[in-house]
């Protein structure tokens, strides 16, 4: 059985879907999405502002809301500007590397170059003071919290606060950048809107990017004979990346196979089963990113001619910044294969701490040794 009802973090029921076709079918299905009518008496997912509830409304509402999303973003985020700021996020990802090589070994890789590098190019492209990201990542953190709503929900309020002074000063002193081209395309009143959206880009744009780099140094580390492959053949870094989004972390996560949320919006029949208008339905991504009939042997890490992963989802919803994480994520990675001889873990796997309590998981810390060309 591919479908089965299964409790959330939170303590609800709701519906996993394990199998790939549905779930890639499911992606694309407009009926599933993330309102609700009751969203008070919606079952819970976690308990946390991210994901944690669904939002008021109906099919239509939503379906208006994320059009008129999908129409204000997607410039600022196409494969071809994306491409324009290589690069950029080429010259960003040495700069750490270079302030990296100048501390003492071991390094740690997380605070130095995973979590910079993502969070220097949102801002950038955001328009949001580089200055400011300690304080916006205690409230991004504190709002992904999984089991302390109290937490998260004043995160939330932190950083749609911050948002908010920050898209009154744009509309004074308006920049070259993502917010003010919001501001600017979107009527006078919508302030609250723009500082919400402009939070989740804040958000999206850097917790998911920092853990996937961690996880292809940890994945590169363990499997070194990868490692040496591409230090010869660079070119083949892209194949890398995709198997490090295809690939689960080797340190094991709370938030593994929660999957991916969303709430029925009319009655749905799958597999026989009826899921009944407002029920909440899982999208297993984890699992079908290992499914042995698309990724063969799929617990192993080779980087692979067809690798049709969901890790940034499918269908009207898939990712936005997906180009720009595959940007992120090439050019750090080649950055790496083509400057250092050896480099990796500096202590084993089961000694890194994951980040448990965090919705996007990932490790506190990752230390590094290296020996430089
Ligand atoms: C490796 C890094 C990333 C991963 C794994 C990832 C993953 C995902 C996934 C799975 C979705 C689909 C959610 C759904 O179906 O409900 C999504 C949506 C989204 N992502 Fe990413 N993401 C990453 C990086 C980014 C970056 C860098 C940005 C910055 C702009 C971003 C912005 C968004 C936005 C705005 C959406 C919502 C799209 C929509 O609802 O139409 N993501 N992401």
């Amino acid at each position: 059985m591919t479908i089965k009802r299964v409790p959330t973090p939170a303590g609800d029921q709701a519906w996993l879907i394990t199998d790939y076709d549905q779930i890639k079918t499911l992606l694309a299905d407009r009926r599933l999405g993330r309102s609700h009518v009751d969203p008070d008496n919606a079952p819970r997912f976690i308990d946390s502002a991210v994901l944690g509830r669904p939002r008021q409304g109906t099919e239509q509402q939503e379906n208006e809301r994320h059009t008129w999303m999908r129409r204000m973003l997607a410039p600022s985020f196409s494969a071809r500007n994306m491409e324009k700021l290589r690069p950029r996020v080429r010259r960003l990802a040495d700069d750490l590397l270079d302030d990296l090589v100048r501390q003492p070994q071991p390094a740690d890789f997380h605070e130095a170059v995973s979590f910079k590098l993502p969070v220097l190019v949102i801002c950038e492209l955001l328009g949001v003071p580089y200055e400011d990201r300690e304080t916006f990542r205690r409230w991004s953190e504190a709002m992904s919290t999984l089991n302390d709503p109290r937490k998260s929900q004043e995160g939330h309020a932190h950083l749609s606060a911050y948002m908010g002074e920050l898209v009154d000063r744009k509309k004074k002193e308006p920049g070259d950048d993502v917010i003010t081209r919001l501001i600017e395309g979107t009527p006078s009143g919508q302030e609250e809107t723009i500082a919400q959206l402009s939070a989740g880009l804040l958000f999206a744009g850097h917790e998911t990017t920092v853990a996937v780099i961690d996880r292809g140094v940890m994945l590169l580390s363990l499997n070194p004979d990868q490692w040496d492959a591409l230090s010869k053949n660079p070119s083949a870094v892209p194949n890398a990346v995709e198997e490090i989004l295809r690939h689960r972390s080797p340190v094991s996560q709370r938030s593994d196979d929660i999957g991916m949320p969303r709430y029925a919006m009319a009655d749905i029949e799958i597999d026989g089963t009826t899921i009944p208008s407002g029920d909440l339905v899982l999208l297993g991504i984890d699992q079908a990113n290992r499914d042995e009939t698309r990724f063969p042997e799929p617990t192993q890490f080779v980087p692979r001619e067809s690798n049709p992963h969901l890790t940034f989802g499918h269908g009207p919803r898939f990712c936005l910044g997906a180009p720009l994480a595959r940007v992120e994520l090439t050019e750090v990675f080649t950055a790496l294969v083509t400057r250092f001889e050896t480099f990796g873990l500096a202590v084993d796997v089961a000694q890194l701490t994951p980040r448990t309590e965090q919705l996007v998981g990932g490790v506190a810390q990752l230390p590094v040794r290296w020996t430089a060309l």
